[in-house]
């Protein structure tokens, strides 16, 4: 049984495959945390749990005279703001009277069959193969007014424990939530790292690992969504941890909007991990028999490395996460016209572009941003969601009949949470927009962001949206947002409700997102925001790929997908083939390079083929036969990543391993060219080492191939590429 309870020592245990997670209502009833870690006997951990005078360090009034009990020192489940317990807390209460103090003792817990759910919220779902069970931990208040529920959900053998927060106010006067996040973890012992995901527009998780040290290090969002410039993703890893050996936990907040990721250590050294929605631009007022729900996170242990937490996440991504067809349906390769053509397109235009593409073996044409409104820059049209007929210079019908008579998909793009302030829809409903009374709103790409937190807004959208997914036949929806949100008011909330309107928000996103999956469920929906704005795992419930980075350079895309790849799986990740010189950076790659990084993804093109060469073309259709023949390899074979793109200097390479070990394929491209350069090797992972296996012709070992390594090509031109087929010899 993956939760275990000992009644007499008020003890609960979670366990996975490979993990333990433990908790303990003490004597005092205060929720204490006791292990998490790798899976050992069930016991009662508390004895690691030291405690001892501290000055300064307070001690709760039911403690008596026992100064050494103290929620300062403590590794508490869920602290609240006001016990004692001085670390950044997890939970701020605001009561009636304006005091925020409180403390939170046992109540009770109940045990259910199955993974739970949460209302409006994307979160993990238990599959058919899976033993999954629920554990709800409940706490209360000293008024026996506010009830902490505290969710926790174990996939036994996905190996993941899942958490979430519910509060409930059962007194009869509202309370002020000034602070919910999902998750406090509180190691006592350790010298650890923080492991984030940091970057910008066009450069996205960049990995970043530094020490853990006194004080609060923290990475977050209040932009409205999660992010180009961190993403809700942290790892927590011993200092000695590398990508196959130590300890690490990794968390993955299953949320879109601000978040707050957090490791503080403090003053006896302990390590307090926190993981919520960011406090900044969040106060939520529960009224009486009101309950509030902080989204997921979800956490996984790891005595390995990276690696095997990597492959627990991409598993559970996959198989737990996503949803609907394309969960497990093969993916189009498409062509997007964006860098073909920006704005400046017609109907026939895209027709000749998709005919060429058809050549090559594209199977999907998307027409992204430009369509519709008066639309030919980004200065106006947005949310005027009607097919410029006059520029594309026919019907949406007629368009996607002339593309399908090709013998293509056909998919568009929308920006349904963005308004210009030049469209017809502005002018009519100008307060649907954000703005706050008095001050002009802040503009970016020209553009103000949509109160996507009121029905009428979000219906309104939806409805437009339907006219024309109905107009058409389109198997494909590209979701863009491409700004951050500022000037954060609800002209429909009062005053005092103002603090609820970011959370609001994004659960209204995730309405219409859940709407347009019931009502399509054969369509596709690439998430995107600006690129990899909005790269998180409450996103790809709803969108089971998004668009990785609007940086296209092959080369700075791998350090762009190294980054994303240690939470997120390749079947996420968008990855197109774009012209050069690459129009973020001027850099030139053979073709060949730009489709070896763009098949670590779903594997795409946008470009105008008519710009490309003879042999350009022939090259094309050669890379979309072996991306299909490959393609269950890729997208559902285990990812290895066998170099750093940070620490290794002339090669980045990965490896796709099926899980029956029979086959595997290895990427490599060379990122620096020297004169004379250093021979290399590199050692592939995952193969069964009893197993024989051959690579272009060359029959190996699989334990030579993994503890002496295959020796690297020697590059002639800069940025070469390779892929290597390794395939088992059936003796
Ligand atoms: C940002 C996206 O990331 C691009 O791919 C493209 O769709 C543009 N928006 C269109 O405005």
């Amino acid at each position: 049984m993956a939760i275990q309870i000992d009644h007499a020592n008020s003890l609960f245990t979670l366990l996975t495959k490979n993990s333990m997670y433990q908790m303990k209502a003490d004597s005092l009833g205060t929720l204490v945390h006791t292990r998490y870690g790798k899976r050992t006997p069930v016991f009662d951990y508390s004895y690691l749990n030291k405690s001892c005078d501290r000055g300064f360090s307070g001690n709760p009034y039911s403690a008596g005279k026992n100064r050494t009990y103290s929620l300062d020192t403590m590794p508490v489940e869920f602290p609240v703001y006001g016990s004692g317990d001085y670390r950044d807390c997890a939970l701020k209460i605001r009561y009636s009277s304006g005091a925020s103090s409180a403390e939170l003792t046992f109540d009770s817990y109940e045990v259910k069959e199955g993974k739970y759910a949460l209302p409006g919220l994307p979160a993990f779902y238990s599959c058919q193969e899976d033993t999954a069970h629920t554990l709800i931990i409940t706490l209360k208040d000293t008024t026996n007014s506010v009830f902490v529920h505290l969710y926790y959900g174990v996939l036994e053998e996905k190996d993941i424990i899942t958490r979430a927060v519910c509060i409930e106010n059962k007194g009869d006067s509202p309370v002020y939530l000034d602070r919910v996040l999902s998750v406090c973890a509180d190691f006592q012992y350790g010298e650890y790292d923080f492991i984030s995901f940091y970057g910008r527009h066009a450069m996205e998780r960049l990995y970043s690992r530094t020490r853990v040290h006194h004080g609060v290090q923290a990475v977050g969002s209040t932009r409205g969504a999660s992010s180009h410039h961190y993403n809700p993703f942290v790892v927590l890893a011993d200092k000695n941890t590398t990508e196959t050996s130590g300890e690490c936990y990794g968390f993955s907040f299953v949320y879109s909007g601000d978040f707050l990721a957090e490791a503080e250590k403090d003053q006896t050294g302990q390590t307090r991990v926190l993981m919520g929605i960011h406090p900044e631009n969040f106060c939520y007022k529960l009224d009486p028999g009101q309950t509030f729900t902080a989204p997921e996170t979800a956490m996984v242990y790891s005595s390995t490395g990276f690696e095997s937490m990597t492959h627990t996440f991409h598993k559970a991504i996959r198989n737990n996460l996503c949803r609907g067809k394309f969960k497990k349906a093969e993916r189009p390769v498409l062509i997007n016209n964006w860098e073909g053509t920006y704005f400046d397109f017609t109907g026939d235009k895209l027709v000749a572009m998709a005919s060429e593409a058809k050549e090559m073996g594209v199977e999907l044409f998307v027409m992204d941003d430009g369509w519709f409104g008066k639309r030919d820059n980004d200065f106006s049209g947005l949310g005027d969601w009607i097919v410029n007929e006059k520029k594309l210079g026919c019907t949406l019908k007629d368009l996607s009949d002339r593309i399908h008579n090709l013998g293509l998909k056909f998919g568009i793009w929308f920006e349904p949470e963005c308004i210009s302030e030049d469209s017809d829809l502005y002018r009519a409903h100008p307060d649907w927009a954000f703005k706050v009374p008095e001050k002009k709103p802040v503009r970016s790409r020209y553009q103000l962001v949509l109160d996507f937190s009121r029905k009428e807004v979000r219906d309104y959208i939806f409805n437009m949206m339907c006219k024309v997914l109905d107009s058409a036949k389109i198997e494909y929806l590209k979701w863009d947002f491409n700004r951050s949100i500022g000037d954060l008011y609800s002209a429909e909330l009062p005053a005092d409700r103002q603090g609820e309107t970011a959370y609001k928000y994004v659960l209204g996103l995730y309405e219409v997102l859940e709407n347009l999956n019931q009502r399509y469920p054969d369509m596709l929906i690439e998430g995107c925001s600006g690129g990899g704005g909005r790269f998180d795992a409450g996103m790809l419930y709803y969108t089971p790929q998004i668009w990785t980075s609007d940086d296209t350079d092959a080369i700075e895309r791998l350090k762009i997908q190294y980054g994303t790849s240690f939470a997120y799986p390749v079947s996420t990740m968008g990855a197109h083939v774009s012209a050069v010189p690459n129009h973020q950076t001027g850099r030139k790659t053979e073709i060949s390079t730009r489709a070896t990084v763009a098949m670590a993804g779903t594997f795409g093109y946008e470009l105008d083929p008519a710009k490309l060469t003879t042999e350009e073309k022939e090259e094309i259709k050669n890379q979309i036969k072996t991306f299909r023949k490959y393609y269950s390899l890729i997208q559902d074979g285990i990812y290895y990543r066998l170099t750093s793109p940070y620490e290794d200097e002339e090669y980045t390479a990965w490896e796709f391993v099926s899980e029956d070990k029979q086959e595997a394929l290895i990427s490599i491209v060379n990122t620096k060219l020297t004169a004379n350069g250093m021979f290399s090797r590199i050692k592939l992972r995952g193969l069964n080492p009893d197993l024989w296996y051959s690579i272009d012709n060359t029959e190996y070992p699989g334990a030579a191939l993994m503890e002496a390594g295959l020796p690297l090509p020697i590059p002639s031109f800069e940025y070469e590429s390779w892929n290597l087929h390794v395939k088992a010899i059936n003796q």
